[in-house]
C-alpha cells in the first residue's frame, strides 16, 4: 500500500479524484466556505452524522466532490484512539459494501490531535489487510494508493514517516506470524531475517545447532530436542549509530509450533500454536522499519526459534538441563517452553553490553486471563524503562500494563533437583514466568512483554495483529532522542 500525505482543506479533498474519500469529522467542526463543509455541516445540524467515533454517513457521487463515493465518518475528540475507532469503522465499512476502492482518500476536517495521523496510517492499513499467501487463488487488499489530506501537512511530516514505516513493520510481522508452521519453520525465519540484512544499515547471523551446542545453550536445545526441524538462532544488527553507543537488544520468542512437547496440549485451538513465534515476527518487524527510517541508534535483535515437539528424544517432566549461564533448570513442564529458548537468548544478550533488553513473548495464558487483549504484560526490572515502554505504547495505540516482579512470586520455582524449576503454581503464572526470566537479566536494565493476549485475534477474524511492534518502534525512538550519553548509560547498566 502507498501512502501520500498532502495539505488539504476540505475544498481541496473536494476536488481530489478518487475512488473514496474518507472525512473525519471531530466534534467542534467549524465548516468553512466550501460546499463540503457545508455538507457536512447541515448532515450534523440534520443528526444525519454524528460525531461521535465511528458513526457513518455514507454518500454516492456527492455533486460536493470529484470522488465516486464519499464517507463522512465521527472522529470523536480527534484523539488518536478516537481517529483510529473512525478509521477502522470507515475502512470496515468500504471493504463490506463498497468493493474495488483502490485510490482512497482520508481526509482531516480539522487539524488532527497529537498521534492522530499515526492511528490513521496505521489504522487504515490494519483494516485492509488480507493473508493472501497459502491461498490458491489470492484475493489481496483492492486499497492500493492512500492520500491522507489535512489542512497543513508539514506538521505531521515527521509522525507520518514513523507511521508509514510502522505499517511496513506491522505487515511483515502479520505475515510471518500468520504463516502456518509448516510455511514459517526456524529455518524458513531464519531466511526471512537473513533477507532483511538488505536493507540499509542491517546485519544478519544465523547459528545452528552445532554452533549453539558450543555456546552451551542447553536449555534452548532441550527444547529443540522432540522436533525434526533444526533449531535457528538468529541475530539481527542495526547499526544507524557509532560503536561506541550501546545498543538497546530486543528478543522475540520464535516458537514455530508449540504442541506442548510430552506435556501435550489438548487439541481445541492448537492451530493457533503456530502464532507462538509472535515475537519473534515483532523483532523482524522492528527491523523491517529500522531499515526504512534509517535513525541514529544501534539495536540487536535475537531470535531463539525451534519447534517444541512430543518425540522419542523429547525433554521430558523432570529432566534437569544446564543453561547457558550455568544455571541448572528442572523441566518439570515441557509446554513452559518459552522461558526456556528465552533464558538463554538472555545470557547471550550480556556480550553486547546493553543499554537495556526488552524480551517479546506469548509467554502465558495467564497473562491473556489477566488482561485480555486489549494490553500486553510488562515487567521491568527498572521504574525508567517500565515508564519508556509504557509511554511508548500509549503513543503508538499499542496499549501494555506493568505488572509486578516481587520476590515472593519466585517460591514456586524452588525445586530439590536443581537450581530453578520451570514453572510455579497455576496462580499468578504470567509472573511466576516473568519470575524465571529475571533470574537471567540481571546484568542490565530488563523488560519483558507478554503478549500472549495481544499478538492475535482467535475466531472469525483470526489473525495476527502484528503487535507489538507499533510500541517498540515507538519505545527505541523516543528512548534514544533522550539521548543519553554513552557513560551515562553505562552507569545505568551497572547499578541495575
Ligand atoms: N505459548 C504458550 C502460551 C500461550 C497459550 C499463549 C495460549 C497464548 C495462548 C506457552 O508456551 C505455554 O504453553 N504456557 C503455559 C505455561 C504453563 C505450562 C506454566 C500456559 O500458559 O499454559
Ligand atoms: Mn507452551
Ligand atoms: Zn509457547
Amino acid at each position: 500500500m502507498n501512502f501520500e500525505l498532502k495539505s488539504l482543506d476540505l475544498a481541496a479533498a473536494a476536488a481530489l479524484p478518487c475512488d473514496a474519500l474518507i472525512v473525519l469529522v471531530p466534534t467542534g467542526f467549524k465548516p468553512g466556505k466550501d460546499a463540503l463543509s457545508a455538507l457536512v455541516a447541515q448532515a450534523l445540524k440534520a443528526g444525519d452524522l454524528e460525531s461521535k467515533p465511528g458513526k457513518l454517513l455514507p454518500l454516492y457521487r456527492p455533486a460536493q466532490a470529484k470522488c465516486a463515493r464519499a464517507l463522512l465518518v465521527g472522529a470523536g475528540d480527534g484523539s488518536a484512539r478516537q481517529v483510529r475507532q473512525a478509521v477502522t469503522a470507515a475502512v470496515g465499512a468500504l471493504r463490506a459494501g463498497m468493493p474495488g476502492v483502490k485510490k482512497l482518500a482520508l481526509c482531516f476536517a480539522t487539524p488532527p490531535g497529537s498521534g492522530a495521523v499515526r492511528a490513521a496510517v496505521t489504522a487504515v492499513a490494519d483494516a485492509s489487510y488480507v493473508y493472501t499467501t497459502t491461498k490458491s487463488k489470492p484475493e489481496g487488499r483492492t486499497i492500493a494508493r492512500v492520500v491522507v489530506g489535512l489542512p497543513q501537512a508539514s506538521a505531521s511530516k515527521a509522525e507520518f514517516t514513523q507511521a508509514v514505516a510502522t505499517v511496513a513493520g506491522i505487515e511483515m510481522a502479520k505475515e510471518w506470524a500468520n504463516r502456518p508452521g509448516n510455511h514459517a519453520t526456524p529455518t524458513l525465519l531464519a531466511q526471512a531475517a537473513r533477507s532483511l540484512s538488505r536493507l540499509p544499515l542491517i546485519s544478519c547471523q544465523v547459528l545452528g545447532p552445532r554452533d549453539v551446542e558450543k555456546l552451551g545453550m542447553g536449555s534452548f536445545m532441550a527444547v529443540a530436542r522432540g522436533s525434526e526441524q533444526p533449531l535457528r538462532f538468529i541475530v539481527l544488527q542495526y547499526n544507524g549509530a557509532a560503536k561506541a553507543q550501546a545498543p538497546t537488544v530486543l528478543v522475540g520468542k520464535g516458537i514455530s509450533f508449540d504442541s506442548g512437547g510430552i506435556s501435550m496440549k489438548p487439541a481445541a485451538e492448537m492451530d493457533e500454536m503456530k502464532f507462538d513465534m509472535a515475537g519473534a515476527a515483532s523483532v523482524l518487524g522492528v527491523f523491517r522499519a529500522l531499515g526504512e527510517l534509517k535513525p541514529a541508534l544501534n539495536v540487536v535483535g535475537l531470535i531463539p526459534s525451534c519447534e517444541n515437539m512430543p518425540d522419542g528424544r523429547a525433554v521430558k517432566p523432570g529432566d534437569v538441563v544446564t543453561s547457558m549461564s550455568g544455571q541448572t533448570i528442572e523441566i518439570l513442564n515441557t509446554d513452559a517452553e518459552g522461558r526456556l529458548i528465552l533464558c538463554d537468548a538472555l545470557t547471550y544478550a550480556e556480550r553486547f553490553k546493553p543499554r537495556a533488553v526488552v524480551d517479546v513473548a506469548t509467554l502465558t495464558g495467564a497473562c491473556m486471563v489477566a488482561l485480555g487483549s486489549v494490553r500486553s504484560g510488562l515487567f521491568a526490572s527498572t521504574d525508567e524503562l517500565a515508564n519508556q515502554l509504557m509511554a511508548a505504547g500509549e503513543a503508538a495505540q499499542d496499549l501494555c500494563w506493568r505488572l509486578p516482579l516481587d520476590e515472593d512470586y519466585a517460591d514456586g520455582l524452588k525445586t530439590n533437583f536443581a537450581d530453578v524449576a520451570n514453572v510455579g503454581g497455576r496462580a499468578g503464572g504470567a509472573i511466576t514466568a516473568a519470575k524465571f526470566l529475571q533470574r537471567f537479566a540481571g546484568k542490565y536494565p530488563w523488560a519483558h512483554l507478554d503478549i500472549a493476549g495481544s499478538a492475535w485475534k482467535s475466531g472469525a477474524a483470526k489473525g495476527a495483529t502484528g503487535r507489538p511492534v507499533g510500541l517498540l518502534l515507538d519505545f527505541l525512538l523516543t528512548s534514544h532522542a533522550a539521548k543519553p550519553t554513552v557513560a551515562k548509560t553505562r552507569q545505568r547498566s551497572r547499578a541495575a
